[in-house]
């Protein structure tokens, strides 16, 4: 069987990348204000980070906040920015005990020089982290990504350090926000809905996909290690044959 000869660690996802979805509709299943969700959101954030270390997943990149999500009502939106800011000095010396590499991936000149001030802080304190390599992706569209790489291509073609033709799949990845990450492998979506919401949209092209109804803050132990298993189970073919994978599995 092609799945048992495959090692322990290929069917381990390498990255995950997840929309935590659902923090609003939870709060209003209790009747209680939308931020109440969020605020349990934190606490799923923290312990998710905690058990993917602790499975050997390498890398895990969050959105925790789309370019899309100012739109959300001002008193919304201030208070996520107040949790942000709690949460990184709630969390950041106990992510580098753990030895998490922290770094946040979006255009973080729209946040408060303080809010700027915290980030970088952290990601210095934890830049030589060698465990989780763990992404927070904060003002963050995929959109955007795509775009601040093609420029940076634009940009080195014109002072003649890049010829036209070097434009390639190779130079993207290496201008693309996670860069020195490799793709995500499995990509998880709480709270029900079925769609990317302007997430990483290069570096999804080949990743599994799951996608379960449980609410970001109900989300466990539980619904992590079936999203894990069932990346397990699957056969990526990358444009191949079953034959041709199983061929190279036995190989
Ligand atoms: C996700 O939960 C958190 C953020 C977008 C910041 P939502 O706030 O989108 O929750 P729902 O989708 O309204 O339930
Ligand atoms: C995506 O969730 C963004 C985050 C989880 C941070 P949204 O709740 O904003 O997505 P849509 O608007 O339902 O597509
Ligand atoms: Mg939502």
């Amino acid at each position: 069987m092609v799945k048992d000869s495959r090692s322990h660690n290929d069917c381990l996802p390498e990255h995950i990348a997840i929309i935590m979805d659902g923090n609003g509709r939870w709060a209003r299943a209790r009747r209680l204000p939308r931020t109440a969700g969020h605020k349990k959101g934190v606490d799923t954030t923290s312990r998710i980070v905690q058990l993917c270390g602790e499975r050997g997943i390498k890398a895990l990149t969050l959105f925790a906040f789309s370019s899309e999500n100012w739109r959300r009502p001002q008193e919304e939106v201030s208070t996520l920015m107040e949790l942000f800011m709690l949460a990184l000095k709630r969390e950041v010396t106990r992510l580098h005990k753990n030895n998490v590499r922290l770094r946040f991936i979006g255009d973080r000149s729209a946040f408060s020089q303080k809010l700027q001030d915290s980030i970088q802080a952290s990601e210095t304190l934890t830049a030589h982290n060698t465990g989780l390599q763990l992404q927070i992706a904060a003002n963050y569209g995929g959109r955007w990504d795509i775009i601040q790489a093609a420029r940076t291509m634009a940009d080195d073609v014109l002072n003649g350090h890049m010829q036209l033709d070097e434009i390639d799949d190779q130079a993207m990845s290496a201008r693309i926000s996670t860069s020195d990450l490799p793709d995500p492998d499995l990509f998880i979506r709480t709270g029900g809905e079925h769609r990317l919401s302007n997430f990483l949209l290069w570096q999804l092209a080949y990743s599994e996909l799951f996608f379960t109804d449980v609410l970001w803050p109900d989300f466990s132990e539980i619904e992590l290690d079936e999203a894990i298993a069932s990346f397990a189970k699957r056969q990526r073919r990358f444009g191949m044959t079953g034959e041709q994978v199983e061929e190279q599995v036995g190989a």
